[in-house]
This record gives structure tokens, sequence and C-alpha cells, in this order.
């Protein structure tokens, strides 16, 4: 399973970038707004750290204004993935940047008929907002699994990329259906090493080792 990490702070992304743990990264407008910095320069910044796709959302809601954003978007660097919302013009905008090369995320997926029609738009990555769907008492790990079995149905090529994580359980389910990729907030792609019995385990050990006066090397 591949890990993004779902932000567009640059001091985080680093952080977890060096600690080899970064497939790639996905923004939103959202994300950029909490950022404090402008789209262009913070997405240039992010895409010189990471090698992996880093997804830059489309704001235009119109087929032409997609196009034309993800244009400019497109020249940022050769790792960008244009983020597109799952609508009509949407999908007729995956459907242009995927066969004219570029990468695509399908992105505010929430059914599994919308991810069907992204797959069929050819898009390199379908985001299904797993805790989003869990905020309204429905079940996203359902939606992740049913995606899962139609694109192996027909053999698509489409990613699943589980977003709107919120837990380590959700990354662990994930996974556990075969989501190809989970975009995780920083916080719980830290949690995800945790365990009381490791450092139970581990302070046991050290305590062992200072009686022991030894010293490795
Ligand atoms: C995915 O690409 C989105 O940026 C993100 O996962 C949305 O998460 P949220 O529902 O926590 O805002």
């Amino acid at each position: 399973m591949k890990f993004f990490v779902d932000t567009a702070d640059v001091a985080e992304i680093e952080e977890l970038n060096a600690l080899g743990l970064l497939d790639g990264v996905t923004t939103n407008p959202s994300l950029i707004m909490k950022s404090g910095r402008d789209i262009m320069e913070v997405t240039k910044e992010i895409c010189s750290i990471v090698d992996g796709p880093v997804s830059a959302e489309v704001t235009a809601t119109e087929f032409d204004g997609m196009m034309a954003e993800a244009d400019i978007l497109a020249k940022i660097a050769d790792n960008i993935c244009i983020k597109l919302p799952l609508t009509m013009d949407g999908l007729k905008a995956c459907k242009a940047l995927t066969s004219a090369g570029h990468k695509t995320n399908v992105t505010l997926c929430f059914s599994a008929n919308q991810a069907l029609l992204a797959a069929k738009a050819g898009a390199t990555f379908i985001s299904p907002f797993v805790g989003r769907v869990d905020d309204m008492a429905a079940d996203g790990m359902e939606l992740i699994a049913e995606i899962r079995k139609i694109y192996d149905n027909y053999g698509f090529a489409t990613e699943i990329l589980a977003a709107s994580i919120r837990t380590v359980n959700h990354v662990k389910e994930a996974a556990l259906i075969g989501a190809d990729v989970a975009t995780v907030p920083p916080a719980t792609l830290r949690a995800l090493v945790k365990h009381p019995l490791t450092d139970k385990g581990l302070e046991a050990f050290l305590a062992d080792w200072a009686k022991t006066g030894q010293k490795i090397g």
C-alpha cells in the first residue's frame, strides 16, 4: 500500500519524507487555505520535496475553466497530478487530461457508481472519502470494498486512494480491503507506529542493557 500525506504543510511533508514513508502528497483548497501560502508557490515547493505524485486541485467548475487551470497547474512540475471533482465536467476534464498524458485524481467520491465513472474516464486515482461517509452514519469502508470489487471485476487500472482518513483503523481496514493508496493526515501517519507494548518492551530492554555495563562498538 502506498502512503500519501494529506496536507500542504511543507515542514510536515519534509519530516515525513525524510523518514522514507511518503509515496506522494494530496492537497485540496481547504488545505491550501490552512497553509496560508500561495497555491503555485507551495505546490512547487512540495513537488521539489517528494518524488511521487502531488495532487493539486482545480477550482473551476466548468470544463473549459478546469482545463485552463489544469494547464497552469501541470506546468508546476512533472509530478503534478491534477485533482478534479466528481462532476460531469470533472469527468470530461479527467478523460481529456488523461488522454493528454497527465496524471489525474478524481476527488469527492461518495458512491461506487461515481467510482465506476471515474475509472471509465481513465482516472489515475479515485478518492473515496471514508471519514465523510462515516460522518453520515454510513460505512466508508464498505464503499472502499465495493469499489475494489468493481475495479477487480473489470480490471480497471485506476488506483483506489482511500481519502478522508481519520483514524489508524481506517488505514488498517483500507489495507485489508486492498486500497492501493491511503492519503493520511500527518498526525495519523505518525500514530501508526505507536503501540504501548513496543514502548514498554523497549524500556525493559534498555533497563537490562544498562545493568550489563556494556557498549556496542
Ligand atoms: C483527499 O484528497 C482530501 O484532501 C482529504 O482526504 C479530505 O479529508 P477530510 O474529509 O478530512 O477533509
